[in-house]
């Protein structure tokens, strides 16, 4: 039987990459090397990274009608994403990610949301079809959060579990929160989110008292924080030496998609996405760095 489709609801971004030593000061000018230009932006990256690990994906957002736009939706298709959602307009630019990553693999990013701010409740409709057949309802905050909030309202109203990855932080509406089955946040949108700077199992706690059945905290090298109804626990993370941490949590993310898709547990679908996001800071970029299932599966979980 055919699995039902991850819906991606996202942005796409050109990613306009530049390595340096060290990440500048404020008015400080630094040397770089290795410039490059690539598909991005967290919602295309996210439904690569579950495509390229055998899970079925379909993506909802919009480029502009110009040479970044097209190479991303040539990009997301060579990977196997259905873009039959995904909207090019006229005369509007594709959404930019400026990212300097500086020798110990830690980004700083500036976006310019171009088409991606476009995305609204009219196309989510358009979608909804689709998105009321999913396995799973996957979004994050680099669109319009009416069209976030019209999607997932449509997910709810046929019982299609939803993953919101609050990325970039900002503040939610209640109803939103509470109509999430799978929160993933990292440290300091959970730290934004809950308002409160507390321990990682006290912070998972407490966004999980906002409503998500399940919220699943990031902590990069220091692993993640999972609170369900069964409790809370810290897993640790492999062990690697990070090279680029750019997408390594939009790896984790379709991973995760990837796992609860096949219908596995929590725990080992979050150890598999964890070790998916630790082979990709190894390597350069964030789609460039995305495991395939084969990788993820011959790396000795820890
Ligand atoms: O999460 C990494 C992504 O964030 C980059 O690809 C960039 O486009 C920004 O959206």
């Amino acid at each position: 039987m055919t699995k039902k489709p991850i819906i991606v609801l996202g942005s796409v971004n050109a990613d306009l990459m530049l390595r340096c030593e060290r990440l500048p000061r404020p008015g400080e000018t630094v040397h770089g090397q290795d410039f490059e230009t690539v598909p991005g932006g967290k919602g295309a990256n996210q439904a690569v990274a579950a495509a390229r690990l055998g899970g079925r994906v379909e993506f909802i957002g919009c480029v502009g009608d110009d040479a970044f736009g097209a190479a991303a939706r040539a990009t997301l298709e060579r990977e196997g994403v259905v873009t039959t959602h995904l909207r090019a307009l006229a005369g509007v630019a594709t959404g930019i990610a400026m990212i300097l990553v500086e020798r110990s693999g830690q980004n700083s990013i500036a976006l310019a949301a171009g088409a991606n701010a476009c995305l609204d409740a009219a196309q989510v409709d358009d979608a909804a079809a689709a998105i009321a057949g999913a396995a799973l309802l996957v979004c994050q905050l680099e669109s319009p959060l009416a069209a976030v909030q019209h999607a997932i309202g449509i997910a709810r109203r046929h019982g299609v579990p939803v993953l919101l990855n609050p990325a970039p932080a900002q503040p939610l509406p209640p109803a939103l929160l509470a109509a999430v089955d799978i929160l993933v946040p990292n440290e300091s949108e959970a730290v934004q989110l809950s308002s409160a700077s507390l321990d990682s199992a006290a912070m998972a706690s407490a966004l999980r008292s906002l409503g998500p059945e399940t919220v699943v905290v990031t902590l990069g090298g220091e692993g993640i924080c999972i609170a369900d109804r069964r409790g809370v626990r810290r897993c640790a993370a492999p062990r690697v030496q990070p090279l680029d941490t750019t997408g390594a949590g939009d790896t984790f993310i379709g991973a995760l998609a990837v796992a609860l898709q096949d219908g596995v547990d929590i725990d080992e679908g979050a150890a598999f996405a964890q070790r998916a996001a630790a082979i990709s800071v190894t390597r350069a970029g964030a789609m460039a760095s995305m495991p395939t299932r084969a990788e993820c599966e011959s790396q000795a979980p820890r």
